[in-house]
């Protein structure tokens, strides 16, 4: 996907630019023609001598050439290339990107690219949840640029969190699917449910579970960057996504995300249902904080409705309807009797059993279990692959997948 493609690198002055080292050399193994600009502070945390040589070319960062009084042209850079990454992107270049400021080389080049802008942002914890930094994220989704959200984990600061910047080889992957997209799902309008539901004890105490809502965003991302118009309902979680394809309904309850979901299915031509619904609620919230008082305290729970069935009896013809199944034993199995109990299309079978897959991690190990074929195994792969993976089994089934391989057969010839 990369051969020969023309990438420019743009990368800021953040402790995270001795990776984009590692991602520039692993952009040229792939076959690009990588042309590095840095930020003139950038040359502190890693050299222009170390990135020219990686990349095969000079690695640009001044306006102007002073020695020969030549310039470099930023329109032509913006023009030549099929892509642009900043990587990593600081709070203040991502700041002055979001108002158009001008005043290197590199946010020129970007104003003037045409090509498809992909940031991937890299900053300590509180800058990055700061509401500055979360509007200037929002501003540059909005004007069509590509944000890859900052995973969570350790950052340079010793403090633990969402900051750091995606991993070169996710990056990598994330460039392979941006240039290999189509807009096939252009016009699509899609429903994506995520993360957990609480339900109430009291007013400060809940049932819940440990979805992280990450699987349901990475389905929600890419289904609008393949052009569908996407209505993601969200239970609690701490996660964003920044698309201008992308509406958002918060809910906390399984009954509250059944009403969100119901009343947007009718106008729907399909729906992803990831969320991990509670199945039980309590039966009575109590208006009061419960005070412990060295008893044992027992909870009367009930059902909770479910919301893929309720969707699968006001299914229409032509809507495709999938759904999850999350299982630890006799996984095929269940999955197969969710898919008919459920009336859905397909189901994506993960299981608690298989590691790294399943909540809050970053990959998954999914199967599609389809009423129409034989179950397709995928190997382990980050979530937004396996969202790929399924968004394309997804235009498959609605009959947009024009030319695309079938996802199922490339995968049976890849085992
Ligand atoms: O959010 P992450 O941390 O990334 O984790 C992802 C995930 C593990 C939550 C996700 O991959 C997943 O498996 N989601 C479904 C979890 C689940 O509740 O599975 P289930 O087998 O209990 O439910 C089967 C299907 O019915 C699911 O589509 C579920 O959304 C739906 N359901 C379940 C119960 C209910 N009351 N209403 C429902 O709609």
């Amino acid at each position: 996907m990369l051969q020969d493609k023309k990438i420019i690198v743009g990368i800021t002055a953040g402790i995270a630019a001795y990776k984009a080292a590692i991602l520039v050399r692993a952009l040229v193994k792939k076959g690009a023609q990588v042309q590095v600009i840095l930020t003139e502070k950038a040359k502190k945390f890693v050299t222009p001598l170390t990135l020219a040589t990686l990349s095969k070319r000079p690695a640009l960062s001044a306006l102007a050439n002073e020695a020969d009084g030549t310039w470099h042209n930023h329109v032509e850079l913006g023009l030549w290339a099929d892509l642009m990454l900043v990587a990593p992107a600081t709070a203040n270049t991502l700041a002055k990107m979001a108002n158009g400021q001008a005043d290197s080389l590199l946010l020129t080049t970007y104003l003037s690219a045409r090509c498809p802008v992909v940031v991937a942002p890299a900053m300590d914890l509180d800058m990055y949840a700061h509401p500055s930094t979360r509007e200037n994220l929002r501003r540059l989704a909005a004007f069509g640029n590509i944000v890859l959200e900052a995973p969570a984990g350790e950052l340079a600061s010793g403090l633990v969190g969402q900051g750091r910047m995606m991993e070169p080889e996710d990056i990598v992957a994330a460039l392979e699917r941006v240039l290999g997209r189509g807009r096939e799902l252009e016009g699509l309008r899609a429903l994506v449910n995520a993360g957990p539901t609480h339900e109430a004890i009291d007013p400060v105490r809940f049932i819940g579970n440990h979805s992280s809502g990450k699987m349901g965003l990475a389905i929600a991302r890419e289904l609008a960057e393949r052009g569908a118009q996407v209505c993601l309902v969200a239970g609690p979680i701490a996660l964003r996504l920044e698309h201008p394809r992308v509406e958002r309904v918060d809910v906390v309850s399984a009954r509250e995300m059944l009403q969100a979901c119901l009343d947007r299915w009718p106008g729907m031509d399909c729906a992803i249902l990831s969320a991990a619904v509670a199945d039980y609620r309590p039966a009575e919230v109590a208006p009061r904080k419960i005070k412990r008082d060295g008893e044992a305290l027992r909870l009367e729970l009930v059902p909770n409705p479910d919301i893929a069935a309720e969707m699968g009896k006001a299914k229409r013809p032509g809507q495709i309807l999938a759904g999850f199944a999350l299982e630890t034993n006799d996984e095929l199995r269940n999955a197969q009797a969710k898919l008919q109990r459920k009336g859905l299309d397909f189901i994506v079978l993960n299981s608690l059993a298989e590691p790294g897959a399943g909540f809050a991690h970053d990959t998954n190990r999914v199967t599609l279990v389809d009423a129409l074929r034989p179950p397709v195994p995928f190997p382990l792969k980050t979530k937004d692959q396996v969202a790929a993976d399924i968004v394309d089994h997804l235009a498959l089934r609605l009959g947009r997948a024009g030319n695309m391989p079938d996802p199922g057969s490339v995968q049976q010839a890849a085992d």
